[in-house]
């Protein structure tokens, strides 16, 4: 069957390459998505295993319409008892794009009548909505007048790992983290320092990964539980066989911050996912900071001076760039931010850079790399005067 992936832009290569690691096969990366093909074991798999989806949808009906009558009779036409039953809960979500159907909950409320409706004819009874936490999970995408139905397999987004207590302010969606650990080509042999970690998404990311342990293991449900196919044999052997992979690497794996909240989030996040072994994490001023190995690789998310205010964002990033200058020789440097006027004054030459999407922000990831006699953008002009 024909499945997609949702991601955010700038992600897409990425998550390619890890359905392609998973055995899929026809991927396609498109924007902000990647379709591929899968039977249901696949869809199970990468619903536990893919570190930068966010959500698995599959298609089941795609029709044209050209206002809401016709719209309500395709939905109406579909027969919506192979998919759940009156003692499920749904919700729909809907995406619309083009100038026919201009508002996303009035197409929802129509599709949401049709199936209702359809249930109350047949058995005199009619399935619940619950927004929160339904059962079923309906996806409709319109572009102009094509309409595209899909079931959602995955319910709650796949970025919600379980590992975020909601105390930082300004934290990385976790699925962004995992895309930069990949760009960065990080690998557990190499020692990994971010000297600005806030609640610790990076590191959290990077030693699941060392350790093999699938992003949704803690995970309790998922969409297709709730479907009438759901094979929970095959779950279970999903879950033993990811099970027996984990491993226990020598990773160095270090974090910190400036604040003491910051440093407490993150302990307490390693230590109830038992990665407190895998990471070290202490309050410090990146301005102080040495560096914790000869060489390795820093990925790091300084403050974009809007939601973590800073007297002089520009003065702040020109220090980060000072000290990886004269502290990190040797060391790749990975620097995510939105603010991409600051991050010009780190006054390095990047020697690669990405756009990618933190939630709706637009970022800018880019390497540096520390050589000995590291290289500026700008040397300082000198007048002669004599
Ligand atoms: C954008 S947040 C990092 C968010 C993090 N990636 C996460 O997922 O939670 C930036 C962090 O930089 C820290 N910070 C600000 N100034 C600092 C400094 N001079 N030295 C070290 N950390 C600093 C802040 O306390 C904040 O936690």
């Amino acid at each position: 069957m024909r499945l997609l992936v949702k991601t955010f832009h700038g992600v897409e290569d990425v998550l390619a390459e890890e359905l392609l690691q998973l055995g899929a096969k026809n991927v396609v990366p498109q924007k902000r998505a990647v379709a591929f093909e899968g039977d249901k074991e696949l869809l199970y798999r990468a619903n536990l295993h893919l570190r930068t989806g966010l959500r698995i949808l599959q298609p089941i009906l795609s029709f044209r319409a050209k206002d809401d009558k016709e719209l309500y009779a395709k939905i109406s036409q579909h027969d919506w008892s192979k998919h759940f039953t009156i003692s499920n809960t749904f919700a729909i979500d809907s995406v619309v794009f083009g100038e026919i159907f201009k508002h996303s909950k009035y197409v929802a409320l129509k599709a949401k009548d049709a199936i209702v409706d359809q249930f109350r004819k047949r058995t005199g009874k009619r399935p619940s909505i619950d927004v929160e936490s339904p059962d079923i999970s309906i996806n409709i995408h319109v572009s102009a007048d094509k309409f595209t139905i899909s079931l959602d397999s995955s319910g709650e987004s796949l970025h919600r790992r379980g590992y975020r207590d909601g105390r930082h302010k300004a934290p990385l969606n976790e699925v962004l983290a995992a895309a930069m650990l990949k760009i960065a080509k990080w690998k557990p042999e190499i020692p990994l320092f971010d000297p600005m970690c806030g609640s610790g998404t990076i590191l959290m990311e990077a030693a699941m990964f060392a350790k093999n342990i699938p992003p949704a293991w803690h995970r309790k449900r998922f969409s297709f539980m709730s479907w009438p196919d759901f094979d929970k044999e095959l779950w279970d052997r999903i879950r033993d066989e990811a099970e027996k992979n984990f491993t226990s690497p020598r990773v160095t794996i270090i974090g910190a911050d400036a604040a003491m909240l910051s440093v407490d989030i993150t302990k307490q996040a390693s230590l109830e996912y038992r990665l407190n072994r895998e990471i070290k994490v202490s309050k410090a001023l990146i301005e102080n900071q040495e560096p914790p190995a000869k060489i390795g690789m820093i990925i790091t998310n300084p403050p974009y001076g809007e939601r973590l205010q800073k007297d002089n964002i520009i003065d702040f990033y020109k220090l980060i760039g000072t000290v990886l200058k004269h502290r990190f020789t040797g060391w790749d440097v990975w620097v995510i931010s939105a603010n991409l006027k600051a991050l010009k004054h780190i006054e390095l030459k990047p020697s690669e850079k990405h756009t990618l999407y933190n939630g709706p922000l637009e970022t800018r990831f880019v390497k540096f790399k520390l050589y000995e006699g590291s290289m500026k953008i700008r040397t300082p002009r000198r007048s002669r005067e004599m």
